[in-house]
């Protein structure tokens, strides 16, 4: 196939991969911050009728799918392996035979290709996916990563340099919203359907708490409000009361973006940070959004937020983080291994 004509010899192509729950996903990126490419096979509807994610349907469905997406991801940018200066690849944090598919994959396609190989931490990126529509956003900035799997405050110090503030204690801010979706029959996954719901309900029908967390003030948690919630809905029951879901979802909704809201503005606050960022899952939920972007609006603060399909799993993000990694030397062994505890920071 041709190459693309505007491919000069300072030009960096990447080709990433991202299978570390249930998305199959590959990527090519120019520079960093062009996405030329942005293939996604999801296996949300295999995954719904469990309720969840099944990790042994999940691997499984990875191998089947991961060969085609790579090839869709290059032909749809109009280019072959020859083409791409790095293999970049999620080595965790997630499930492991999800991981080890696409790690796998990525270094048998690098070592046939003869191309560097760089692993990337699935959450640096959910960050990256903030410099994709935001070509002026450069580190420093204060990032807040919600998803299925993680709470995180961050503070990006430079590409692949990060300051964890806070994270959560138990549950995942999208964990909550897909266990209170589930109590009330809305389905898998949850945020969506909560977000949905909470347009049509009163988010002051019903006051739930606020959790404050000992210690470090920048920790989140949100099983007390999951099991507030649980206990409402039990209490309406035993009452032969019907649950209004509109105002149970716009109120726990409301619950969890009032706490990340406020996390995040104290940080900004206490560590003078003027640009905000948000990434993962949750950031595409319409009330977080409009929360933050009112808060920054007061405090003068600008705030930077991915397109949803840049905020659930995707490579395009891992593709970005990858290429920070290379141009700053980053290169993995072929011994590299999927890490399900991988922490943010951590090589
Ligand atoms: O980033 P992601 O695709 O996967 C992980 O790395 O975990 O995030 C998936 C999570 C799910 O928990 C899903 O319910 C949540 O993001 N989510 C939302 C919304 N869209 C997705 N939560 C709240 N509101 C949304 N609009
Ligand atoms: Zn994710």
């Amino acid at each position: 196939m041709a190459m693309k004509k505007n491919h000069t010899e300072e030009d960096v192509y990447i080709l990433a991969i991202e299978s570390s729950c249930d998305e199959t996903a590959a990527s090519v990126v120019k520079n960093g911050r062009e996405v030329l490419s942005n293939v996604i096979s999801s296996q949300i509807a295999l995954h719904t009728v469990y309720g969840g994610v099944v990790p042994e349907i999940a691997s499984r469905k990875h191998i089947e799918k991961i060969n085609q997406v790579i090839e869709t991801a290059l032909s749809e940018a109009n280019v072959t392996l020859k083409d791409i200066d790095a293999i970049g690849v999620t080595y965790g944090p997630g499930l492991v035979g999800a991981l080890l598919v696409g790690v796998a994959e990525a270094k048998a396609i690098a070592y046939a290709a003869k191309k560097p190989l760089v692993g990337v931490h699935h959450i640096e990126g959910h960050i990256s996916a903030n410099f994709i529509e935001h070509p002026e956003l450069e580190p420093p900035f204060l990032c807040l990563i919600v998803s299925g799997g993680h709470t995180h405050l961050v503070i990006v110090k430079d590409y692949g340099e990060f300051e964890i503030l806070g994270r959560t204690r138990d549950d995942a801010a999208g964990e909550a919203f897909d266990k209170v979706a589930r109590a009330v029959g809305l389905g898998y996954p949850g945020g969506p359907k909560i977000d949905k719901a909470a347009k049509e309900g009163n988010p002051d029908a019903i006051s739930f708490p606020r959790a404050k967390v000992e210690g470090n003030v920048y920790d989140f948690s949100f099983s007390g409000l999951k099991s507030a919630v649980l206990n409402h809905i039990n209490h309406g029951k035993m009452m032969g009361e019907e649950i209004n879901v509109p105002d149970l979802a716009a109120s726990f909704q409301k619950a969890v973006v009032d706490v990340l809201v406020s996390h995040t503005m104290a940080a900004a606050k206490e560590y003078g940070i003027k640009k905000i960022a948000i990434a993962g899952g949750v950031a595409s939920n319409s009330a977080l959004r409009e929360g933050m972007a009112l808060a920054c609006k007061k405090t003068g603060a600008d705030f930077y937020y991915p397109s949803p399909i840049y905020c659930t799993d995707n490579a395009a993000m891992i593709a970005v983080a990858a290429y920070y990694e290379y141009i700053n030397g980053a290169r993995a062994d072929w011994d590299l291994n999927a890490v399900p505890n991988l922490k943010l920071g951590e090589r």
